[in-house]
């Protein structure tokens, strides 16, 4: 089936579904695909820490009721190491909060906007493909859940499609530049059914590996634990998780409470940038053309705040004035860079690496002790970590 779009989105994550509503807003109509069923995209457990600017940009776009309702709004982070447990106060510091709202809850809150508003989502879409990118008239093909194949021409297209999708490699080769460090680590990372121990996140140096306390809800607890990245997670039952988050978080006359796990996952560490996140009339967000490790809470941040640019400048485009389009990548890339340092900063002062000697230990000891004793260390980790405003 031949129809036409002006904006043709792949992927259903937050940067894609935040896009096709910003384009609504500005009376521009897209079709969004997404290769996973709506439930799917509703369950699957990511990200936790919103800026202050993505909770001012999820206000603009009237989609914050149940944020500001659920939203837990936090006002620093501990840091532990050697024993100790030391707050920063982030309002003190950088006059900035964070705001603690699953991305399972900004992606429900974006899927029911968009249906309520009649917006164009199909979900369990199969073989996508990208053509004609280097002319003014894009094309879009997939097959829906009923297994009609679909011909859609756009004036642009969105690659919101994650890391592993299939927007950034249908650039030919040698336009992009990237960058790639994968960390010889991952994450296993737990729900549980129980009110968190902590009022704030608890990010712990061990020497068995880092560990993060984070939460979902007053009832709802979200752990992590650095695991090795070919690790097993049938060789991690229940008890032993609890055991090992005890002791990498153990503190005199602190407990951890226990709970029912109900997720469980093992995610790798990877950074990744690509330049420039735009080839012909394909424009590159969110995953698609960047990752960061999870330590510096960046990911879903730094996707909202492509699209926040990548709107008005399809708008532009559409209306004839190409130049945000020409300046969306840099614009973004300067956001990205930073997070992706921070995020690379934070992951390496806090995680252990296999096989390294007793000087990195000593290192990042020392460097963790500087962050909590200058106020100058302290404000830049509050600053990266609660972000800067979106251009
Ligand atoms: P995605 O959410 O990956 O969405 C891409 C979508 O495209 C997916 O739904 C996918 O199914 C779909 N897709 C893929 N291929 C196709 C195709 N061929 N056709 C159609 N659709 C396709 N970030 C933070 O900011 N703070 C945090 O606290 C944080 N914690 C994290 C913890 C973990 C354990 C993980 C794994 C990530 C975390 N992140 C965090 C990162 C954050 O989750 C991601 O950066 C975010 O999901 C990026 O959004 P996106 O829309 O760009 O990509
Ligand atoms: C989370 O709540 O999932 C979370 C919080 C902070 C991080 C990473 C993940 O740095």
């Amino acid at each position: 089936m031949r129809t036409r779009t002006q904006v043709g989105i792949v992927g259903g994550g937050p940067a894609g579904l935040l896009l096709s509503h910003l384009l609504a807003l500005r009376g521009i109509d897209s079709v969004l695909i997404e290769i996973r069923s709506r439930e799917y995209c509703e369950a699957r457990q990511r990200a936790g820490v919103l800026e202050d600017g993505s909770v001012a940009l999820l206000h603009e776009a009237g989609l914050a009721d149940r944020l500001d309702q659920q939203g837990l709004i936090h006002g620093g982070i501990y840091l532990q190491f050697e024993g100790q447990r030391r707050h920063l106060d982030f309002r003190d510091l950088a006059g900035r909060t964070v705001t603690v709202y699953a991305q399972t809850e900004v992606v429900k809150d974006l899927i029911a906007r968009r249906l309520a508003d009649r917006g164009a989502l199909e979900f369990s879409v199969t073989d996508t493909t990208v053509a004609e990118l280097d002319t003014d008239r894009p094309v879009l093909r997939y097959t829906d859940a009923a297994g009609t194949r679909h011909e859609i021409t756009c004036d642009a297209i969105a690659g919101c499609d994650g890391f592993h999708g299939i927007c950034r490699p249908a650039i030919p080769r040698g336009v992009l530049t990237t960058w790639e460090r994968d960390y010889p680590y991952a994450w296993l990372g737990i729900l549980a059914d129980v009110p968190p121990s902590t009022d704030e996140l608890i990010y712990a140096h061990h020497e068995n590996g880092f560990a993060l306390h984070s939460l979902r809800s007053p009832l709802v607890s979200r752990l992590y634990l650095q695991v090795s990245p070919d690790e097993d997670i049938g060789a991690w039952p229940d008890e032993r998780i609890w055991a090992e988050l005890a002791r990498r978080f153990g503190l005199p006359g602190w407990t951890l409470q226990r709970g029912p796990i109900v997720d469980k996952s093992i995610t790798p560490m990877r950074s990744f940038v690509c330049a420039p996140m735009r080839y012909g009339r394909l424009f590159l967000a969110g995953d698609a053309a960047h990752i960061v490790p999870p330590t510096g809470a960046k990911g879903l941040n730094l996707a909202l705040a492509d699209v926040a640019v990548l709107a008005p400048a399809l708008d532009a485009l559409l209306h004839g004035d190409e130049k945000p389009a020409a300046t969306y990548s840099d614009t973004c890339l300067q956001r990205v860079w930073r997070s992706t340092h921070f995020s690379w900063w934070m992951t390496t002062m806090l995680h252990r690496t296999p096989g390294a000697d007793e000087m990195e230990m000593q290192l990042q000891l020392s460097q963790l002790r500087y962050v909590v004793g200058s106020r100058a260390a302290a404000t830049s980790l509050a600053e990266n970590y609660t972000g800067f405003p979106i251009a």
